[in-house]
């Protein structure tokens, strides 16, 4: 038992030197949507931001792994979906969605509400953001089901 405890101990500070999901520098902001106001703005970046934008606010955690990998994996991917900070820019960016993936609880995921309380939106705020991502964004339509792209 004293055995495996000292191996976790020694797995758990060889990790820490594997470089993946170090660099934290935040790529500049080139360009934003047209936001409907400044309320959907704000209540993004409070819940979607971090994941969503060049404005991540990357927390203490996010400096040891294993943590450290998955919450750069997020951002990273995160950002490859939908970027308001590369917007018109990036080619991928599925604003379309945001409203409807909020309306059904897809966004944001579960384990980064347990861990940011700051960007758990009370039902009014929520409905509020929901509006504004529609009114910012539009929405894909009613007939998206056959198109559900890839990847
Ligand atoms: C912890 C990071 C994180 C936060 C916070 C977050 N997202 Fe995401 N989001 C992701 C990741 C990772 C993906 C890509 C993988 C996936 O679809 O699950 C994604 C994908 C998306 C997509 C694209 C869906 C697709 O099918 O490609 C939209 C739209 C989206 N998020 C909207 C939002 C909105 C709106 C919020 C805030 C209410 C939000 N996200 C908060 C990590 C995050």
């Amino acid at each position: 038992m004293k055995k495996f405890l000292i191996a976790l101990v020694v797995i758990f500070i060889l990790i820490q030197f594997i470089p993946y999901g170090k660099d934290h520098t935040n790529p500049p902001v080139i360009s934003e949507p047209q936001w409907d106001s400044p309320k959907t703005r704000e209540l993004f970046m409070r819940a979607c931001g971090d994941c969503h934008s060049h404005e991540t606010k990357w927390p203490w955690y996010s400096n040891i792994a294993p943590i450290s990998w998955l919450v750069y994996y997020d951002v990273m991917e995160g950002r490859r979906h939908f970027n308001v900070s590369a917007w018109g820019v990036q080619k991928k960016n599925k604003g379309d969605e945001a409203a409807e993936e909020l309306a059904e609880g897809e966004m944001p995921p579960k384990p980064y509400l347990w861990m940011h309380p700051e960007a758990r939106l009370t039902p009014e705020e929520k409905k509020m953001l929901i509006e504004g991502l529609k009114r910012t964004f539009g929405t894909k339509g009613d007939e998206h089901e056959d198109e559900e792209d890839e990847d």
